[in-house]
């Protein structure tokens, strides 16, 4: 990838090169990595605004909520707020994040499979825009804090439409046998309508249903949303109620390769659920990875090469994918130019363990050496919100690039931060 321009889909919207060095938001990633060090996640600003533009403009009549699992930092929250996007949230820490970026609470949905009560306390205390209810038990909890606040909160019931999306088993959720949502098929999903309907201190604004993540295929995203629509329709006449929105969740795919098959678009999507959706229902999409993951490059160091191992200054602690999932990443220097042939590398990171493998069977050239800066694409999704501390290994901050400035939206991490939780 030595080219002067990155037409590839898997590079944010601003990377350009010149002479060999890769430029993000007008800015080099050698003056990046002086700037902030290494590891760094830059992310292109103006590509995050353009992609959820694209879903916007797609569903002009939908409710668009982030999923903010993906990545979520305040500036992001304040990035959708201004750009008319909601925001999911699935725990109280996200829900912390959303009211640090001062996301309005009516704009928040709160998922997951076991919200505890102290959550859910503060979500209603804070005036959360809707729980997506996921258990019997999350129903009569989320009752009894309503009915302690004297509100009626909003909720969405999370229906498994029984569809099996075709990804990684980790992340398929629209099948029966996921621990997500009630059954459509043994009447679980029926009955938990049944009981917020009776149940004065909750307000049944929605169904829900998420059928997995990374996923190409817009058949699966139909099939989910004819069943959806029928289930609401017999939701309606049987319990003489109209149920206003259907939240079809998120999941669309990316290419995380070059040459990688095409993504659908959001228009794409758009249209074949236009055509399974009435006009009477409202939409609702929760969209993640297909916003962010393109955004953000993932800049390391080299610091040995030895064989055909090249080492970086992070790893699977910052990048936990390849590791947990067999993720494929690309990868390629991104300093400078070089004329050296390429040869055949695997980029490892620096934890003590063989399966710390971050790109394998990558060309580089065969004068990769230490100080070059390596690149990897498609870093938004994922990485930074699912980075640990294994190795007492700080995590990496978040740059965000933008016509030439540099704004640091989560810091780097200290090993002062980290010793700061033992005691004694
Ligand atoms: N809505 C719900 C209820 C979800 O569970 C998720 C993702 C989303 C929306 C956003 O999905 P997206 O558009 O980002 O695909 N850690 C895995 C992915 C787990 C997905 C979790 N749920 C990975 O690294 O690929």
């Amino acid at each position: 990838m030595a080219s002067n321009s990155v037409v590839d889909q898997v590079w944010p919207l601003s990377a350009r090169w010149t002479d060999g060095e890769l430029r993000i938001g007008g800015i080099g990633v050698t003056e990046l990595a002086r700037t902030y060090g290494t590891p760094v996640y830059v992310l292109d600003e103006d590509d995050f605004r353009a992609r959820c533009a694209a879903w916007t403009a797609a569903f002009p009549d939908a409710d668009i909520h982030y999923g903010g699992k993906a990545f979520l930092a305040p500036a992001v929250v304040g990035w959708l707020r201004e750009l008319g996007l909601s925001l999911d949230v699935c725990s109280g820490g996200e829900l912390a994040v959303a009211r640090r970026g001062n996301m309005p609470p009516g704009r928040v949905v709160f998922h997951g499979n076991n919200k505890s009560v102290a959550e859910i306390r503060r979500a209603v205390e804070w005036g959360v825009g809707c729980f997506v209810l996921d258990s019997f038990h999350e129903l009569d909890r989320v009752a009894r804090a309503a009915r302690g606040r004297g509100v009626r909160q909003a909720v969405m019931v999370r229906v498994k439409p029984g569809v099996e999306a075709d990804t990684h088993a980790s992340w398929a959720t629209g099948g029966e046998r996921t621990k997500f949502g009630l059954s459509m098929a043994s009447g679980g999903a029926a009955e938990a309508v049944r009981r917020v309907v009776a149940e004065p201190a909750l307000d049944l604004v929605g169904l829900h249903s998420h059928i997995g993540s990374q996923i190409f295929d817009l058949g699966s995203f139909r099939t989910a949303a004819e069943r959806m629509v029928a289930f609401l329709r017999t939701v309606e006449r049987e319990h003489g109620v109209t149920i206003d929105k259907l939240d079809l969740g998120g999941g669309l795919g990316v290419p995380y390769l070059p040459g990688e098959k095409d993504a659908p678009a959001p228009a794409d999507l758009a249209e074949v659920l236009r055509a399974a959706v009435p006009d009477d229902v409202r939409l609702a999409l929760e969209p993640g990875r297909s916003i962010v993951a393109a955004t953000t490059v993932a800049v390391y160091e080299v610091g040995t090469v030895k064989g055909r191992y090249v080492s970086v200054d992070g790893g699977m602690s910052d990048n936990p994918r390849p590791a947990t999932y067999g993720a494929a990443y690309t990868a390629v220097l991104a300093s400078r130019a070089s004329v050296a042939a390429p040869g055949d590398f695997t980029v490892v990171g620096k934890h003590c363990e063989t399966g710390d493998i971050l790109a394998d069977g990558i060309d580089l050239p065969r004068d990769v050496r230490p100080g070059d800066l390596i690149a990897m694409p498609c870093s938004g999704a994922y990485q930074r919100s699912a980075a640990g501390n294994y190795n007492m290994i700080p995590r990496p901050p978040v740059v965000a690039v933008r016509d030439g400035v540099a704004r640091v939206i989560v810091r780097r991490e200290t090993e002062e931060d980290l010793l700061r939780l033992y005691v004694g």
